[in-house]
């Protein structure tokens, strides 16, 4: 019918430069500003990891304290914040009522079109330090109770299980959680980021560009996946039955959630990361529920790649992972916002360094141009 050759889906399309990340799936590598993201993964914290994402290179002491003092400077959610949640509908997705606060903060700051490298930078750290309470405080809302203020005294990880539930947890939970805060951090031009930086390019502010990038992390081919593992499990329900429940569902075409990916093609590099801190925590807790899961886990990932070849992406260990860690299910979108803040705020950053607005061609399939014809029964 045509020979123009769209690109679906942008795939294979380079649509600009980026010095953020780089993914290397012929090597099956992922590196943050030249880092492999599995080194940075074990060997620092996140609060490290964003300040390296931000500003291209890993703090010095001196550096991290006063990046970590002015996160925590930041802390703290305005009453009319919390009072526009308290309003929120308690069946609405998370990622909803997050997406509706976020664009409250950018409302409520006085310089929220500062786009400024200062101005830029001093947003992504206010919303860096002010999403994991809006998730936690969502979280205890929706259940019934109060939400838990901040505390200065904890690092980012112990501050959010604070704010969550009261308390914080072993440290093998922590090291968990904080792994999975730096694996989700930034993934290049994936759709949210993709998203983010196409609203940035037409000089919008960066809170419309985050409200956007949480809007397209929703969805279940992207960030959704994760709660969509879990779901996943809960229907499979027990080792036993895994292989067949696998087996049952390829034969019947069933898009297998946490499996595949559109970069990747023999395995995502955050993977093996991920599920040793999953296996660790696992052994933690130690109970036959978190063992369960576990072994489901492992069958079902070893059924599809040995029946089709398809690799898991980093949200099959992670779905299991918060839930074990004790979060509902749909906070773990949320929960990945919290990271990827990181990842979207220094894209949008990059954008505006060097802008050009995002417009792409369509390939009209319509009708071709035409008088208008007035009906006579109109
Ligand atoms: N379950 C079952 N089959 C899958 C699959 C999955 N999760 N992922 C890919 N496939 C199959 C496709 O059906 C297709 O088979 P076909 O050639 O017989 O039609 C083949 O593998 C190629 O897949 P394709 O749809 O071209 O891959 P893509 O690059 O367009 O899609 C995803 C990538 C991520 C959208 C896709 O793998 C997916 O939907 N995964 C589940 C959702 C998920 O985990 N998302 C998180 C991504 S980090």
């Amino acid at each position: 019918m045509t020979n123009v050759d769209v690109k679906y889906g942008l795939a294979g399309v380079m649509a600009d430069d980026t010095a953020v990340s780089k993914v290397m799936p012929e090597i099956n590598s992922l590196t943050y500003r030249g880092y492999k993201v599995q080194d940075l993964a074990t060997q620092c914290r996140f609060e490290e990891v964003a300040y390296l994402i931000w500003n291209g290179e890993l703090p010095n002491q001196a550096q991290l304290d006063a990046f970590n003092a002015a996160e925590k400077k930041e802390r703290g959610i305005s009453a009319d914040v919390l009072s526009v949640m308290r309003l929120f509908n308690k069946n609405a997705h998370p990622m909803d009522t997050l997406r509706t606060a976020v664009s409250f903060l950018g409302q409520e700051d006085a310089t929220t079109d500062d786009s400024s490298p200062e101005g830029l930078m001093a947003k992504s750290i206010r919303m860096y330090a002010k999403l994991p309470e809006i998730v936690a405080a969502d979280f205890r809302l929706r259940n019934g109770k109060e939400p838990i203020a901040p505390t200065k005294v904890l690092a980012f990880s112990e501050n959010f299980f604070h704010m969550c539930f009261g308390k914080v947890p072993e440290p093998e939970i922590i090291k968990c959680f904080d792994i999975s805060m730096t694996l989700y951090a930034e993934h290049s031009f994936n759709a949210s980021t993709f998203t983010a930086r196409t609203i940035a390019s037409s000089t919008s502010d960066i809170y419309s560009a985050v409200t956007g990038a949480i809007g397209s992390l929703k969805g279940p081919l992207h960030g959704g996946a994760n709660e969509a593992v879990m779901h996943m499990l809960t229907e499979v329900g027990s080792p036993e039955v895994a292989k067949d429940w696998m087996l049952d569902a390829l034969a019947t075409k069933k898009k297998i959630m946490g499996f595949g990916h559109r970069v990747y093609r023999s395995g995502d590099s955050r993977v093996p990361t991920m599920t040793e801190a999953y296996k660790k925590m696992v052994d933690v807790i130690g109970t036959d529920e978190a063992k369960k899961y576990w072994d489901m886990s492992r069958i079902l990932d070893e059924t599809m790649v040995g029946e089709k070849g398809i690799y898991p992406n980093l949200d099959f260990p992670a779905g299991p992972a918060y839930y074990l860690m004790g979060f509902e299910i749909p906070m773990f979108t949320p929960i990945f916002v919290v990271s990827r803040i990181t990842g979207w705020t220094a894209h949008v950053m990059e954008q505006l360094a060097n802008n050009k607005l995002v417009r792409p061609l369509s390939h009209y399939v319509g009708p071709p141009q035409r008088p208008v014809t007035v009906l006579a029964d109109r």
